[in-house]
């Protein structure tokens, strides 16, 4: 795909996205509850506990510093496949006021291709039916699959 806008930088998630609004754009996705600052450094401290395990980003608009796109990638271990690994995409969410300028399709494709470096051999999500275009859109030769959720 098409490279990111110049007016946008994709990068891993960090402590200071606390105050750029990174719980923000995941409240668009589901109910994200009260988290204190001291809560959301602990779990930052935990994934960067599992490196090569949970793999974080987001999309930071240069000019504001706000986080408006986010998603991850969980690295599973398996037995089947010689002990295969297996990516899992979650919680792909987009600032409602940058919808339809293509992050959506950039955090996946940014994700798809981090799974692939780590060595999965596919990468799944699960998504509501509604979406399910907007996967169909991202989907590439490597390996990304979804399914969709009943509702
Ligand atoms: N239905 C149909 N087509 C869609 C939809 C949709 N819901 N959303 C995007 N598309 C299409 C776009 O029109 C575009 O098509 P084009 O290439 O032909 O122009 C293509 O998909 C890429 O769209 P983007 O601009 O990259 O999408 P966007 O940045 O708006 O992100 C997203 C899409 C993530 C679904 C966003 O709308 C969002 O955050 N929604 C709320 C949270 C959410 O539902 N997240 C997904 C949960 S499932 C999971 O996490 C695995």
């Amino acid at each position: 795909s098409s490279a990111l806008a110049p007016e946008y930088k994709l990068r891993p998630l960090q402590t200071s996205d606390y105050e750029n609004g990174y719980l923000d754009v995941l409240s668009d996705l589901t109910t994200v509850g009260n988290i204190s600052k001291e809560v959301f450094d602990s779990q930052i401290a935990f994934i960067k506990s599992r490196e090569g395990e949970y793999f974080n980003i987001v999309i930071e608009k240069i000019a504001t510093g706000k986080v408006v796109a986010v998603g991850t990638l969980l690295v599973e271990h398996k037995f089947i496949h010689e002990c295969g690994l297996v990516g899992h995409i979650e919680d792909i969410a987009v600032a409602k006021s940058e919808q339809g300028k293509k992050l959506g399709i950039k955090v996946i494709h940014a994700l798809d291709f981090i799974g692939k470096k780590a060595g999965c051999y596919k990468n799944i999500l699960d998504c509501s039916p509604h979406n399910e275009a907007f996967y169909i859109k991202c989907k590439r030769p490597h390996s990304l699959s979804h399914s969709i959720m009943s509702a």
